[in-house]
């Protein structure tokens, strides 16, 4: 049985959708079967990130209302041998949805697949509903500032309202010289504005809006910046301890370096 992980966020624009398409696509490279969901009907856009826009034939409100079958709702990616997506109804309403057949859409995945993620629109609306009743774990994605974090925090509260049982937080466009300059907060500052462990951190880099409007490739460079950060990320969402920063394989030194002395010192 799989795991069933909402990327989630307070403010729309964190990252979320960029988030689920690269760690989902780390978790399929390193070989578990991975499943992504766009959880943002109306707004969907992870089809775009992941270059699959032209090859939807249907999307969960058709197997939800009966129409077709479980597989054929699952578009596999022409890049990973083990990724999957599943496409968001672009007019159909979550809310219409009978609650027995979205049950056994979340547990058919969660029966298929080892991972599922599923990409949520900002804030706790229906979509946000849609995903999160049936989520075991929650990963919320903050930048570093303020506004971010607070409205984080009432998500957080209402996932663990639903009992998800595992709410991490990745801090998402950390850029050290906005820290330096405290245009962003430092990264202890955003741990003590939120009460949840840190799941990762990704460093704002531009090779991200490359692979988000091309679709592909999927962050093949896992050596440095960003991709590292996204295969750090799923090593530890596999178990695997992997330091926040794993600095002897970072590639571009100067940034981690950077990065490194943002933390207090003590
Ligand atoms: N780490 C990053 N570095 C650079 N740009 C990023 C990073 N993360 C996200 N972006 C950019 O920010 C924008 C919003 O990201 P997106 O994932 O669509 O947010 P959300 O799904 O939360 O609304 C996109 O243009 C994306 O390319
Ligand atoms: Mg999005």
């Amino acid at each position: 049985m799989g795991k069933m992980i909402i990327i989630a966020s307070g403010k729309g624009g964190t990252g979320k959708t960029t988030v689920t398409s690269h760690v989902g696509a780390a978790l399929a490279s390193k070989g578990r079967l991975t499943a992504v969901v766009d959880a943002d009907a109306g707004f969907r856009n992870l089809d775009i990130a992941l270059g699959l826009e032209s090859n939807i034939v249907y999307d969960y409100s058709d197997f939800i209302n009966d129409r077709v079958a479980f597989d054929d709702i699952l578009v596999k990616s022409s890049d990973l041998e083990n990724l999957y997506f599943v496409a968001a109804p672009q007019s159909e309403q979550t809310t219409d949805f009978d609650e027995e057949r979205t049950e056994l859409f979340w547990q058919s995945l969660k029966n298929r697949f080892d991972f599922v993620l599923a990409d949520a629109p900002a804030g706790m609306g229906d979509g946000f509903m849609f995903a999160a009743k049936y989520a075991d774990e929650a990963i919320i994605v903050s930048l570093a500032e303020t506004a971010s974090l607070r409205d984080a925090d009432r998500v957080i509260a209402e996932l663990e309202e639903l009992g998800v049982e595992m709410v991490r937080l990745i801090l998402n466009r950390i850029n050290p010289e906005l820290i330096e300059q405290k245009i962003l907060m430092n990264v202890d500052d955003c741990m003590d504005v939120l009460s949840i462990p840190l799941l990762g951190i990704v460093p704002e880099d531009r090779s991200v809006t490359v692979s988000m409007t091309s679709g592909a490739p999927l962050m093949a460079a896992e050596s440095f910046g960003a991709g590292m950060a996204f295969s750090n990320i799923a090593d530890r969402l596999l178990g695997n301890q992997v330091p926040v920063m794993n600095f002897d394989k970072a590639g571009k030194r100067g940034i981690w370096e950077r990065i490194k002395g943002l933390f207090s010192a003590n």
